[in-house]
């Protein structure tokens, strides 16, 4: 998704839940000196850094389409990282250009994985790494919900009268593209992780920073704001009314690495 509708502090509402996968994700990478790593969907850079710091990498770059988190990002000042504004779904680099490819929470915004993770591949040089988290709550009624209303007038007709299209494949699927891409070694996991939120209508501010940015990029402002009420009243009916609300949000983790 390139249009820009990325809000950094909407996003770091929940910093602690969501930095959880992006380091359980960095713990599979195999460190290895002067490592030059890609951060795909950089966001606001911060984890970016921990990560360049923590494999000591020779050079890190973040890239992201949105310009308000790259301009978060850029704030950011340390020997050997550095941010560019740019979209993924365009993006290209020579062959051996980078040790580690890293995504958290990025790629389900961009289509055709089956292209996109030999893409990457090429990408890489020899005991080259590919690191990739990718949200799949899709059947939780934070998920579901918005499907739903999406697909009621006036909102279907607003939004092309498509449905948002999932470009995730299946654990299995990942396992077989990793591969036939020539990664030797490989581990792909769903996980999930059990947030806290003080109540259930926490859910909706937390989709607010992310999935909802998706309807928000596409619906004129005064249509989004009645798609957000509608939304809102039906989660809060699926949700049980518990204090604190217990949200279950599953996600996988996949990690690759070429012979060297
Ligand atoms: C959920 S945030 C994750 C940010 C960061 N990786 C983290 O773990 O905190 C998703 C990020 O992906 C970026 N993004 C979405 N589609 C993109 C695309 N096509 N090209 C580049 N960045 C994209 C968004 O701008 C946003 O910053």
């Amino acid at each position: 998704m390139a249009e820009d509708c990325w809000d950094p502090e909407q996003y770091e509402r929940f910093k602690d839940e969501r930095s959880q996968p992006f380091r359980d994700l960095a713990a599979l990478v195999r460190p290895a000196p002067g490592m030059r790593v890609l951060d795909l969907g950089c966001g606001t850079g911060e984890l970016t850094a921990w990560l360049h710091a923590m494999l000591q990498a020779t050079e890190t770059v973040g890239v992201d389409s949105s310009g308000a988190m790259i301009s978060k990002a850029s704030g950011l000042t340390l020997r050997g990282l550095t941010f560019a504004p740019g979209d993924i779904t365009q993006w290209s680099a020579p062959p051996g250009s980078f040790d580690l490819i890293f995504s958290n929470a990025a790629l389900q915004w961009v289509p055709g994985h089956l292209e996109l993770v030999p893409r990457l591949r090429r990408a890489l040089g020899p005991g080259g790494q590919l690191a990739v988290q990718v949200p799949v709550n899709f059947d939780h009624p934070s998920h579901a919900v918005a499907a739903r209303i999406a697909a009621l007038p006036p909102f279907a007709e607003a939004l092309g009268g498509k449905p948002r299209e999932s470009s995730l494949l299946a654990p299995e699927e990942y396992a077989t593209l990793l591969h036939r891409c020539g990664f030797a070694e490989q581990h792909v996991r769903v996980q999930v992780y059990g947030h806290l939120l003080g109540s259930r209508s926490e859910v909706v501010e937390w989709v607010k920073g992310t999935l909802l940015n998706y309807y928000r990029a596409r619906l004129p402002e005064g249509l989004f704001e009645a798609f957000l009420e509608r939304y809102r009243a039906a989660l809060l009916e699926e949700l049980p009314d518990e204090v604190p609300y217990f949200y279950p949000f599953k996600r996988l983790l996949f990690w690759g690495r070429l012979p060297s």
